[in-house]
């Protein structure tokens, strides 16, 4: 028998308690022996709660009980979860977690951490909530040199794109009506500025192309900056508006990776992944391109990961799986400054000044466009500091990568 014990009972935690307990016969009959939910920390009080026996608010309880095998960690943030992950690890025993800041964070030390002391530190719903992708990556496409990674990390945010270029509603107004419906916290930042997403490319990274890059070397962009005027914009040019993580093997083995709303072809496989769903797109040079798509949060799809990996322990107890990677450093991640792309660009000016500064351009329109804004899409490809320079003299309001 193997015993689990969860750490936060949040949404994703009673998910994981839920689903563990609902189909304990099934999941022990795949995991080879019983997997029992033996302890939940929690600081809060559940009296009516059907596993109300088994709260603990001290953690010393379960890092002492020899009993317990796998500490699966769901309270979020890289405070508390850090010292209780260390001290789980450090006792020998297995950590899952669905944490993406802790491990884009302190992923490196944890999975370094987990191998001196032969455990796992296994971490599937980190990045894109139920999607298999960490598995995926790190074992199916394990034969391929991966040369680009990018997608749509954030439901959140895809939701408030979706609504607005769906049923034209402002940013603010697609922002309130996610936050009815439990999609977006009321502190809506590290969605809606992209820091969510920048955390899941920096794990993806790490995955990907064997070393750690920590969110402060990732420029991020959130959606903030989108209006609805570059939405109609896009929409005229047969494009959608999503915010997208991307990651590139750059020619001297950097890694380029950044975060930030881009134009997408209405006929990219990514356009039609609406609302609260993900998408990540990977290319590697046997496979070629590969999609995964699904739920990116929620309770039971982020639960149904984290179980997944806590069967994998189960089954393979004893035997330590390998998820890990090289440390990072300055020299591991190269930022944006040699991405050249094209450019989509509203600004307070007229056609002919976007033609004289940016030469071949694909002009726009949207209904109801002042007359003194004009937008464009760029013919040739520059990098941003390119864009910045020869746009110096004009009013940009927006200037967005064109996904090629
Ligand atoms: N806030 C995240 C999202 C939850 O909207 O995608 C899953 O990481």
């Amino acid at each position: 028998m193997v015993n689990v014990a969860i750490l936060g009972f949040g949404t994703v935690g009673s998910g994981v308690a839920e689903v563990l307990t609902g189909h304990e016969s099934s999941i022990a009959q795949k995991a080879d022996g019983l997997v029992k939910l033996k302890y939940i920390l929690d600081v809060r009080e559940f009296p009516e709660s059907p596993f109300a026996d088994r709260f603990v608010k001290d953690f010393s309880v379960i890092e002492s009980d020899p009993e317990v095998d796998i500490v699966v960690e769901t309270i979020g943030g890289a405070t508390v979860a850090l010292d209780f992950t260390r001290r789980a690890l450090a006792a020998g025993k297995s950590v899952v977690t669905s944490n993406k800041e802790l491990v884009a964070t302190h992923g490196y030390e944890l999975t370094q951490l987990a191998r001196e002391k032969g455990v796992c530190y296994l971490f599937e719903a980190s990045v894109g909530g139920g999607i298999p992708i960490i598995r995926p990556l790190s074992q199916c496409l394990a034969a391929n040199e991966i040369l680009e990674i990018y997608g749509i990390l954030n439901g959140t945010t895809n939701y408030i794109l979706t609504r607005m270029i769906k049923a034209g509603l402002s940013f603010e107004q697609a922002l309130a009506e996610a936050q009815e419906k439990g999609y977006a916290e009321r502190d809506p930042s590290a969605d809606v500025e992209g820091h969510d997403a920048c955390r899941k490319i920096c794990i993806l990274s790490a995955i990907a192309f064997g070393r750690h890059i920590y969110p402060e070397q990732v420029p991020t962009q959130g959606i903030t900056g989108v209006t609805l005027a570059d939405v109609d914009y896009a929409e005229g040019a047969g494009k959608k508006i999503k915010l997208l993580g991307r990651a590139i093997k750059m020619p001297d083995g950097a890694v380029c990776a950044y975060v930030a709303p881009h134009l997408i072809d209405v006929s990219h496989p990514l356009a039609g992944v609406d609302d609260v769903f993900n998408g990540i797109s990977v290319r590697g040079d046997a496979i070629g391109d590969v999609m995964f798509y699904g739920r990116g949060a929620g309770k039971l799809p982020t639960a149904s990961a984290v179980v997944a990996d806590v069967m994998d322990i189960a089954r393979n107890l004893g035997h330590r799986k390998a998820l890990c990677w090289a440390p990072g450093g300055p020299d591991a991640a190269c930022g944006t400054g040699q991405l050249a792309s094209r450019w989509y660009v509203r600004a307070d000016a007229r056609a002919e000044a976007l033609r004289s500064a940016l030469g071949e351009v694909k002009l726009l329109a949207r209904p109801g466009a002042p007359a003194e804004e004009a937008a464009c899409l760029t013919e040739g490809e520059f990098t941003q500091a390119q864009l910045e320079e020869k746009l110096s003299g004009v009013e940009v309001r927006c200037a967005l990568r064109v996904l090629n």
